[in-house]
């Protein structure tokens, strides 16, 4: 074999492995780069969160959907910097804040919200998962918490 041949196989195959290097970092840096999406939903009438447990990963980008199911009431999804004592909190504070801040107060306790949403519509809240722990979420309009309408988000 010439020098020139053997110069130009090392070089496809060096161009070979940079090509398959590259498609697998894409790959990986989109898997990393996407949020892990979360559903939740209220059925009909019920002053009730479907599922009432998530689940997502420390530090991990999460993205909840909510759809309020009711065809008559206004919910909204907040998610809380602790359990039912917070809740509570933020509860009474978004009581507060009224309609006109959809119920959502400015509050320390609260990481994210989808805001309040009419019957039928749908609205999306992203945040970076917190902490390992379990992290209340609950509808802040009024009577809704005290009825019942809550969940948990369980962080690993
Ligand atoms: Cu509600």
């Amino acid at each position: 074999m010439n020098l020139k041949l053997r110069f130009w196989i090392s070089g496809v195959a060096l161009a070979s492995t940079l090509a398959l290097a590259a498609c697998g970092g894409s790959t990986d840096g989109a898997a990393s780069g996407s949020a892990t999406k979360l559903n939740v939903s209220t059925a009909g009438e019920a002053l009730q969160f479907a599922p009432a447990a998530l689940n997502a990963t420390a530090g991990q980008q999460v993205q909840v959907t909510f759809k309020n199911g009711s065809t008559a009431q206004k919910h909204n999804w907040v998610l809380v910097k602790g359990g039912d004592a917070e809740a509570q909190k933020v509860d009474d504070a978004g009581a507060t804040a009224g309609e006109a801040a959809g119920y959502i107060p400015t509050d320390p306790n609260v990481i994210s919200s989808v805001k309040l949403l009419e019957g039928a519509a749908s609205g999306t809240a992203s945040f970076a998962a917190p902490a390992a722990g379990n992290y209340t979420f609950l509808c802040t309009f009024p009577g809704h918490y005290a009825a019942g309408m809550k969940g948990v988000l369980t962080v690993k």
